[in-house]
């Protein structure tokens, strides 16, 4: 299975940080944020990996992550040309995916889990899966409502959440992600929508998931950006007293 890093889009809650230059290059402690969700798609076992990311700034990614040999995977890169949502960079990564399963990743999702075990059960599955964590707090997320081992419905920052279960950044998708894609209409905001991408698996029955019982946060914001920060430092004091 192929890897998929989704580092495009504006970053407009982190202005002026990224007035000129991509939050997935803002430091988070000591390394650029493109470094954590990398790591988790290594650990996840994923060493083809496909960076898209908006044109302004293909150039600076390129320069800093190179062809991957360092990182002891392959990179390929896709440009997006202007922040039209989570699924049309998405998109970018059909031919990459050359008719096989991938595994998506959101740029600025940090984990302190791999998910090596769910990626090869992928293997020998069928549809899609996201992985959900419970969190206080679900309006400010998307909120996946459960029946048994499947999601019923997906709400996007409800106002009385049906579970406390937020969908996390890190997805497993077949290659008819891309068929489904295709036949999506931007939303009102004027992006494609990954939470529509779902709903489609969920009307096949086919959208499953699995639990985070680690901690999970995304860095798009001043706050988690600084909370990710700290974490990050604390975790290395820790490894190396
Ligand atoms: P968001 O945080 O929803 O959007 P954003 O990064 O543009 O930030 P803001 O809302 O502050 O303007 O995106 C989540 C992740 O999805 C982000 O890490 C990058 C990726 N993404 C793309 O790759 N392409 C896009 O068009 C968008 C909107 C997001």
């Amino acid at each position: 299975m192929k890897g998929v890093i989704l580092a495009g889009g504006l970053g407009t809650r982190l202005h002026p940080l990224t007035l000129i230059t991509n939050k997935h290059l803002l430091p988070i402690y000591n390394k650029p944020m493109i470094l954590y969700p990398l790591e988790t798609l290594r650990q996840s076992g994923l060493k083809e990996i496909m960076i898209v990311c908006g044109k302004e700034h293909g150039g600076d990614f390129m320069n800093f992550l190179g062809s991957g040999k360092e990182y002891g995977v392959k990179f390929s890169f896709a440009l997006q040309d202007g922040p039209g949502g989570i699924a049309e960079a998405l998109g970018l990564a059909e031919n990459f995916a050359d008719k096989g399963k991938i595994a998506v990743i959101l740029g600025d999702n940090l984990f302190e889990e791999s998910f090596s075990e769910e990626v090869e059960k992928f293997k020998s599955q069928d549809g899609a899966k996201v992985f959900v964590k419970e969190v206080n707090d679900p309006g400010r997320f998307g909120v996946a409502e459960v029946k048994g081992d499947r999601i019923v419905s997906i709400e996007e920052k409800p106002h009385k959440p049906k579970s406390n279960y937020a969908v996390t950044g890190f997805y497993l998708y077949n290659f008819d992600v891309f068929n489904k894609i295709k036949r999506l209409k931007p939303s009102e905001r004027g992006e494609l929508e990954i939470t529509d991408v779902h709903t489609m698996y969920i009307q096949e029955g086919n959208l499953s998931y699995a639990f985070i019982d680690s901690f999970w946060s995304d860095a798009g914001t001043f706050e988690s950006l600084l909370t990710a920060s700290n974490r990050a430092a604390e975790r290395m004091k820790n490894s190396n007293p």
